[in-house]
């Protein structure tokens, strides 16, 4: 192979809608496959959209943009046996496959071997897309691992064609494990600053006080911000391929283990401390409202979301009303109440922040109620609390 002048991306969720635009950007005019119906025709009328595995056969390449997780959270690959077993339709032509999706460490390998005749020149270039910071795929730079000199080269200038800065490495594992680093590395701090904000929250100091102090130092420090855990379908869950890797290497990754199983006990630890708040103030069911749902700020993806987990706890003990304005209820399959605007009307025992979108208007949510938990923040304001000393 020589060039590839034809892309098919195949997986068209969140990010194979990504790689299909910046193919079209590109002028490669992509081919984009999905095994959903609904997802194809919620794509809209673009061309050159399928649900056909055989309408990929004019493309040289295919990026792999699959799901890793089960529709039920686990962690699971079973998207690429399902491929792997489709692409046996296709004409054995060479083609370029990338894996773009996070895999673990040693995947590409044997899916290469797996694909056969398919799977002769075969990539790794891990999608670091974050959906809701407005970054464009083609300024965040591809970390490229393949096979052989030939897909790594092919890739190389498959991504230049769409101005995407690239980083070579040797070994298509260091690719892998590249990435599984990343996500693993945000969940520790993730996990740690919300271990920390929790500790402001009861000393009665404003953890984003001491987290923007601290960011003053020019090195060796990275501002994370609290919150009521990390949700989504790529930091809670990414890092258990690592913990995979060492259980099979025989050791232990106690502080990545910890960062995971922390990262699960936000929610209760929060719903706890806003428990003993209400209890202090004599009510024990409460009416409480939910500020955000989605699994991150300024973003209507609710899958995943830590926010929605939390209200959800919660509902089994309070009268629990969710506040959110931008979430996206066709993946809301709750029987929560939702409102769409702020209740200004209302009066609530207690209010609290999970997810904080750019529009939120803390001073009037703090009229609604005389306890608000800013988990954002990691703040709280109650009346009987020790963080309502004003100094
Ligand atoms: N979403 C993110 O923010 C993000 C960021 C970086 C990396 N990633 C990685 O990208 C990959 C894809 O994630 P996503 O968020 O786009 O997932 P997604 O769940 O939004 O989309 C996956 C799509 O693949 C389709 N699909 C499933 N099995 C298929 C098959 N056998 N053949 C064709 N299509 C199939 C599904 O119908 C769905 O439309 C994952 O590995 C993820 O870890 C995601």
């Amino acid at each position: 192979m020589n060039t590839v002048s034809r892309v098919g991306v195949v997986g068209l969720g969140t990010i194979g809608a990504q790689e299909l635009a910046l193919w079209q950007r590109a002028g490669l005019q992509p081919i984009g496959y999905d095994i959903s119906e609904a997802r194809v025709r919620s794509l809209g009328g673009a061309a050159n959209l399928t649900t056909r595995i055989q309408d990929l056969e004019p493309a040289d390449a295919l990026i792999l943009c699959l799901p890793n997780l089960a529709p039920s959270g686990e962690n699971s690959m079973a998207a690429f046996d399902h491929f792997v077993e489709a692409a046996q339709s296709l004409s054995p032509k060479d083609r370029l496959v990338v894996v773009a999706s996070t895999v673990p460490i040693g995947f590409t390998r044997n899916l290469a071997a797996r694909l056969g005749s398919h799977g002769r020149v075969v990539s790794h270039a891990p999608e670091r897309f974050d959906p809701g910071r407005g970054t464009d795929l083609g300024e965040i730079p591809r970390v490229v691992g393949a096979l052989s000199a030939e897909a790594l080269d092919l890739t190389i200038s498959l991504y230049a064609k769409a101005k995407v800065p690239t980083h070579p490495v040797e070994l298509v594992e260091v690719a892998e494990a590249s990435k599984l680093l990343e996500n693993s590395f945000r969940l520790v701090n993730i996990s740690f600053i919300n271990e920390f904000a929790e500790l402001c929250r009861r000393l009665g100091i404003v953890a984003a006080d001491v987290i923007d102090a601290a960011a003053t130092k020019p090195f060796a420090f990275m501002a994370h911000q609290p919150g009521v855990g990390a949700g989504g379908t790529c930091i809670p869950t990414m890092p258990r391929y690592l913990l995979e890797a060492a259980k099979e290497s025989g050791i232990e990754m106690p502080i990545l283990q910890d960062a995971v199983s922390g990262n699960a006990q936000v929610v209760k630890r929060v719903a706890d401390h806003l428990r003993e708040l209400l209890s202090a103030s004599g009510i024990k069911r409460a009416k409480v409202l939910v500020v955000g749902a989605t699994y991150k700020p300024n973003y209507p993806d609710a899958r995943a979301s830590a926010a929605l987990a939390f209200a959800r706890g919660l509902a089994a003990h309070h009268d629990v009303v969710v506040y959110d304005p931008i979430v996206d209820t066709t993946a809301f399959h709750e029987d929560l109440p939702l409102v769409r605007e702020l209740p200004r009307d209302r009066h609530f025992d207690a209010v609290v922040i999970a997810v904080k979108h750019k529009d939120t208007d803390v001073a009037a949510l703090r009229q609604l109620s005389p306890i608000l938990m800013d988990l954002v923040r990691g703040a709280v304001e109650a009346t009987e609390s020790i963080s309502s000393r004003k100094r």
